[in-house]
């Protein structure tokens, strides 16, 4: 399949320039589109076909539920059921925006779109080009992350050609994504609210709107746990992994440095490719290996946003053995470091 690649500018859109892409949806294919949040692959949320093809084009085992997306807030009442008034309270401060909430889902979505689950995801994205979108195709959009399954979240349109080129209709390219970690996910069905998914809304702001919020225990653990099985299907996969050997180490940052420079010198004298994940404060004080910034540790927004993209950037140059710092867990610490142990299949050493 040829998979036409289209540019948009998010501050000029010229008032068609989503004509094809919406045509394309409406007959049942597949649109890449930019979010604020990472690229989403797109199709009609209540066409069964549509989500099948969603599931083959990433390789996603299909017991892995999608995110509906859709452009104004009454819409969930068509995909929804006993919608609570804490969703509209949540609606009204964080959409559109990095949020999606979880119902009881109506007949007319598929369970090919929900997993066979009786639950639906519901997002309302800021970004403008994907607004438009859902507005011009006048339907409602299933969309995971773009990327194959496995791999990082495409935070980059490049991201999303190098997983997807040839298996869908097309990419929108809208430049990078300004947040670069997914959505904070929010269960809604049960008795009480619970985060499924720690992401740039975090806990202590959702509970300046609705209260007490818990997290799903399963999501906070720092080594795996048989007995702990995630409630959002997805986040039991093991995502995010790069291609090297991925190790994190937390403590005092200069002992975490010495480690770190330890490990690099011993590989790189043994001939290994490795690479380093540092920040913009510590990275002159690599002396081995790859070394790249993150991201400042005075501004946790760009560590989330450079996270995907330099995990991705190892793997191109397959580097065989890559050392992270750690991140803390306060404020989108505790995104961040989800996302990143995740990727090192929770290989963490602590430095005392
Ligand atoms: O930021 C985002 O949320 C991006 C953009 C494209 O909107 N989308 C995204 O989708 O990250 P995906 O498919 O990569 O992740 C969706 C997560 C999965 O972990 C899935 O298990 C969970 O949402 N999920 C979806 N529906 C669910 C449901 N009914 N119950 C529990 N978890 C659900
Ligand atoms: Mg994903």
């Amino acid at each position: 399949m040829d998979t036409k690649v289209i540019i948009i500018d998010t501050d000029d859109m010229q008032e068609d320039c989503l004509k094809e892409a919406s045509e394309i949806l409406r007959a049942g294919g597949l649109v890449a589109f930019p979010t604020e949040t990472v690229y989403g692959l797109g199709g009609d949320a209540l066409k069964e076909d549509a989500a099948r093809k969603i599931y083959e084009a990433k390789g996603r085992p299909s017991d892995n539920p999608l995110i509906v997306h859709i452009a104004k807030t009454k819409d969930m009442e068509a995909l929804a059921r006993n919608i609570p008034e804490k969703a509209y309270q949540l609606a009204e401060v964080f959409w559109p925006g990095p949020l999606t909430m979880i119902f009881q889902k109506k007949d007319c979505v598929p369970y090919q779109t929900t997993g066979g689950l009786n639950t639906v995801a519901i997002r309302l994205p800021a970004n403008r080009i994907a607004r438009k979108l859902i507005t011009e195709s006048g339907i409602y959009i299933a969309a995971p992350s773009a990327n194959l399954s496995g791999k990082p979240s495409p935070t980059s349109a490049e991201h999303v050609i190098k997983d997807l080129s040839g298996s869908i209709d097309m990419i929108i390219d809208g430049g990078q994504a300004i947040l670069g970690l997914e959505s904070t996910i929010v269960d809604l069905s049960g008795e009480k609210p619970m985060i499924l998914r720690p992401g740039c809304i975090i806990k202590s702001m959702l509970e300046s709107v609705i209260g007490t919020i818990e997290y799903d225990p399963a999501i906070l653990i720092k080594e795996p746990d048989k007995n702990l099985i995630p409630r959002a299907p997805g986040m039991k996969y093991r995502h995010y992994a790069p291609e090297g050997n991925l190790t994190i180490y937390e403590g005092d940052i200069r002992k975490v440095v010495n480690e770190i420079n330890l490990k690099a010198k011993d590989h790189f004298e043994r001939g290994n490719k490795v690479g380093v994940i540092a920040t913009e404060e510590t990275k002159a004080l690599y002396g081995y290996g790859t070394v790249k910034s993150i991201g400042s540790r005075k501004d946790d927004a760009s560590i989330a946003a450079g996270l995907y993209g330099i995990l991705r950037e190892f793997d191109e140059l397959h580097m065989q053995y890559i050392y992270s710092e750690s991140f803390g867990d306060n404020s989108l610490g505790q995104a961040i470091m989800n996302r990143l142990l995740k990727a090192a299949g929770y290989q963490m050493v602590t430095i005392f």
